[in-house]
């Protein structure tokens, strides 16, 4: 599918195309990095946001969901350090007067080192065949070695400068690494200055008694203000957790990639409560627990990988991305963050309540620690989405088009297609539809000659196709065609539910976690 550029565009365009993602207010020219999903959009991520809840709330007995409200109390920001620390820190070039975040142009110069690493792996195995052993190649290779290197030393100063808020440092490494703006090609740059992410926005009628209130930037401190609410109310026990998705909002500067940095997206969040001291037992855990998460949805393990963080946020002690390869390289898909009791404590010191949990064992009381996992749902959309389209040349030298989307996952499970309209055929497949509709999200096709019909449920990702024709007349069969090997056989009718519902179930996904 040519270059990775190529592939990305490929899967706006597609997704737009196939009915699955539009700019929003396109009509006014859109809205830049608010995106609206449309009608096959939304069923794939409804499945995905359920895929997670199942395996997340419902198959753990000690955690719980909630569904806070996207308003909160404008001291939450205050006490969680929003208001104060949110920042991303922005340079501008003054020759093409475009803005960017600094400490991205830096983390671009490094993802450009990691692709000459993956060109010389490439070449060695190549070089080597089948004797090529890539972990004593990348821990051996001078080249190699020198750009792992030169990576961990740039992204380890960039850490501590941020930390340290020396953002004179941050503009120093811009200038050292020769970076230019990709626009202007120019090194022409401002000082790197700090701005806050949050809307705001006001509550109430009249100017003089509006309250200032912002539009939440995560969900997990509708869960957080909660902790005592859910615990008593739930006769919860440490250690246990509380889940929830929802929208979140930030005014990212540099949103571009599409629904990778949207202003508008959706979170998935699970804040652990825990004993204070099994944090980081907890954290490993959690890490653990997240990567089979992904790995269960079989796109690869080869697609992730851990990023532990060297610069942590103001309320962590520990933290890491679990990174996906994107069609633009390995990005942040989620994050695994032990946040300390920082936040409880935050929310007891400025609400003047106590937060804290009694321990009947230990006959005392304490503020817990959080390990919290958190998941961009437009991310993992993404992640599934862009891996999943294939273009095939199939063996007649024509091509297609395919979403291989995890079946368990895509929109419609199975299309109904009669042969011809004629001799009775709709009726039948219509009966068929109004069958199956109760139990899956069913399609119903008869426009067009079948393959051009295969062709359409290929590019939106239906795993199955139920072809209705004379025979079925005859004898109850029909013949059922797999989306990934274009394989038809013929089955009886009767037993058609059951075989696509042990396809199409999340339960073969989720046993791989148990
Ligand atoms: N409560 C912790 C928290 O919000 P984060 O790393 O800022 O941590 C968590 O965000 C996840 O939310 C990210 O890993 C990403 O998947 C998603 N996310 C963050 N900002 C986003 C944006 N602007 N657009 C889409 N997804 C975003």
């Amino acid at each position: 599918m040519g270059t990775n550029e190529d592939k990305f565009k490929r899967v706006i365009s597609h997704a737009k195309e196939y009915g699955f993602i539009f700019q929003s207010s396109e009509i006014y020219d859109g809205l830049s990095a608010v995106y609206d999903y449309a009608q096959n959009g939304v069923e794939l991520k409804n499945n995905i946001r359920q895929y997670w809840w199942k395996s997340m709330v419902q198959m753990h007995d000690d955690i719980v969901g909630i569904d806070s409200a996207i308003l909160m109390h404008p001291k939450t920001w205050k006490a969680s350090g929003h208001v104060d620390a949110f920042n991303d820190p922005l340079i501008d070039n003054k020759d093409s007067k475009k803005r960017y975040r600094a400490d991205v142009l830096v983390e671009d110069y490094c993802a450009k080192i990691e692709n000459k690493i993956d060109k010389e792996i490439l070449k060695a195995k190549k070089r080597f065949g089948e004797k090529f052993d890539k972990e004593q190649f990348v821990i051996t290779n001078p080249r190699v070695v020198g750009y792992k290197e030169k990576i961990s030393t740039i992204l380890s100063r960039l850490g501590k400068s941020l930390e340290n808020e020396d953002l004179e440092d941050v503009k120093n490494l811009i200038i050292e690494l020769d970076i230019v703006c990709p626009i202007a090609g120019s090194k022409n740059w401002t000082d790197v200055k700090q701005f806050n992410l949050m809307f705001g926005t006001k509550l109430g009628a009249s100017s003089d008694t509006a309250t200032d209130l912002y539009l939440r930037p995560e969900t997990a401190q509708g869960i957080f203000v909660n902790f005592l609410n859910v615990q008593k109310s739930g006769r919860m026990k440490i250690p246990f957790g509380i889940a929830q998705t929802g929208k979140a909002f930030r005014n990212e500067i540099v949103a571009r990639q599409f629904i990778f940095r949207m202003r508008e997206f959706e979170q998935m969040e699970m804040q652990f409560f825990v004993k204070p001291g099994t944090q980081n037992d907890w954290y490993q855990k959690w890490k653990d627990t997240r990567m089979k998460w992904h790995i269960s949805l079989g796109m690869g393990e080869d697609n992730y990988r851990f990023h532990d963080h060297e610069k942590l946020a103001h309320y962590a002690d520990a933290a890491t991305d679990i990174e996906f390869k994107f069609p633009f390289g390995f990005k942040e898909l989620e994050g695994v963050h032990s946040r300390t009791d920082f936040d409880l404590k935050q929310h007891q010191e400025f609400s003047g309540k106590k937060l804290q949990y009694f321990d009947h064992e230990l006959n005392e009381s304490y503020t817990p620690c959080v390990v919290e996992t958190s998941i961009g749902l437009d991310r993992m959309f993404l992640a599934i989405f862009s891996n999943s389209l294939c273009e095939e040349t199939l063996e007649n030298n024509t091509t297609r088009t395919v979403l291989k989307i995890p079946s368990f996952l895509s929109t419609y499970k199975v299309a109904i297609l009669p042969l011809v309209k004629k001799d009775g055929l709709s009726e039948l497949a219509r009966n068929i539809y109004n069958e199956l509709k109760l139990e899956f999200n069913v399609t119903y096709d008869e426009k067009d000659a079948v393959g051009r019909r295969y062709r359409r449920q290929d590019a939106i990702g239906t795993p199955y196709c139920i072809t209705i024709d004379h025979q079925t007349k005859e004898d109850s069969t029909i013949t059922i065609r797999d989306r990934d090997t274009m394989v038809q056989d013929r089955i009886p009718l009767k037993g058609v539910e059951n075989y696509i519902k042990d396809k199409v179930s999340f339960n073969s996904a989720l046993s791989k976690m148990l």
